[in-house]
């Protein structure tokens, strides 16, 4: 096993030794890449999934902490959660469906990795489904509801968790084929 690269991700599920695109492309680099380039497009990408991700923690917690009434708390959660998980969902559609097989070809050897990042989308879609049903019963509660805030607070919260993973093991595999085959 080639313990050279580290994934980026402390709770990482990759094998060291998928890494061996970092020798010539490591993190380091990323934020130099060319910003009209897939790789700079890939990344601004996932910038924005860790966005909507942190303002619908945010939007929980300002609610917990009494900095946000329930009408307001209601109705924005409810829209950035739309646009957020929307954006999601899509995201991940492109990359099964489209990226990811393109990928595997042009990096035959990562296919366990690649295998890795299928189940994230399949995990992430699990908890979605549940995020989707607490959010159809904030639709119903039009009256402040502080033990569904909570429940929606956790089940976002463990939904970022995996997102944040998933997002920085999939940069670690991705970026450096895109950077350095695709370009
Ligand atoms: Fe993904
Ligand atoms: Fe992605």
């Amino acid at each position: 096993m080639n313990t050279l690269f580290k994934p980026t991700h402390i709770h990482s599920k990759l094998d060291g030794s998928w890494l061996y695109l970092h020798e010539q492309m490591p993190p380091q680099k990323w934020a130099a890449l060319p910003s009209f380039g897939t790789a700079a497009t890939w990344l601004g990408m996932h910038h924005s999934l860790r966005r909507g991700q942190g303002e619908l923690d945010y939007l929980s917690r300002e609610y917990q902490q009494g900095r946000l009434l329930w009408p307001d708390y209601r109705s924005r959660l409810l829209h950035a959660a739309e646009l957020h998980y929307g954006h999601l969902h899509g995201h991940h559609r492109l990359e099964d469906t489209h990226h990811f097989p393109q990928m595997r070809k042009l990096e035959p050897k990562l296919a366990q990795g690649f295998d890795v990042l299928d189940a994230d989308h399949h995990h992430i879609e699990q908890q979605l489904y549940r995020i989707q049903t607490l959010l159809a019963a904030l639709k119903q509660n039009e009256a402040a509801n502080p033990a569904l805030a909570d429940k929606l607070a956790q089940a976002i919260e463990e939904g970022g968790g995996a997102l944040y993973r998933h997002l920085a093991d999939e940069e670690d595999l991705v970026i450096p084929i895109l950077a350095l085959r695709a370009e």
